[in-house]
């Protein structure tokens, strides 16, 4: 039998349309993709997280000369959020990437590995992170919880 699993996204048109907490996600997201360290690939990635606090806790890609050693921007953040602030749950995380030149407007989805790791720590807050994802211009794809991302997925309760 075959069956059918339903997503859901919304198209954000530009940056204008975000409102005021996301366009500092944003911003924010965007500047610290900046410092990212991304020698090997070029590529940039910054990420932008919410804590219920209203604090905003910001990471970019580490890269390192053994490849898999390096991390992305979201594990980057959100692991570090985890590691000070085990405490307080995340509202929403914003992730802007792009090649190093910034030429390309494409939103850049979270790889498999960080939506694992996204997913891990909303299921341990028992509440939705909402996650954005965009190019440094150019639409932004806003989700209301990682599991849109990440359909079958699996977590603790398996185990
Ligand atoms: N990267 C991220 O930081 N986040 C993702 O979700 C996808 C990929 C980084 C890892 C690596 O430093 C570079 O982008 C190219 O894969």
């Amino acid at each position: 039998m075959e069956k059918e699993i339903k997503i859901n996204f919304e198209v954000i048109p530009s940056y204008d349309e975000l409102n005021d907490i996301e366009k500092t996600l944003f911003d924010k997201a965007k500047t610290i993709r900046e410092q990212a360290y991304a020698p090997y690939s070029h590529f940039f990635v910054g990420c932008a997280l919410l804590l219920e606090n209203g604090e905003i806790i910001t990471g970019s890609n580490q890269e390192n000369a053994a490849y898999p050693s390096g991390l992305c921007a979201e594990r980057t953040t959100i692991f570090w959020t985890s590691a000070n602030y085990p405490d307080v749950k995340i509202k929403k995380i914003f992730v802007i990437g792009g090649p190093e030149d910034a030429l390309s407007s494409v939103p850049i989805p979270p790889c498999g590995g960080c939506r694992q790791s996204i997913l891990e720590y909303e299921a341990k807050q028992k509440e939705k992170i909402e996650i954005y994802f965009a190019a440094p211009n150019g639409e932004i794809i806003k989700t209301k919880s990682i599991r849109d991302l990440l359909p079958f997925s699996f977590d603790g309760s398996f185990l």
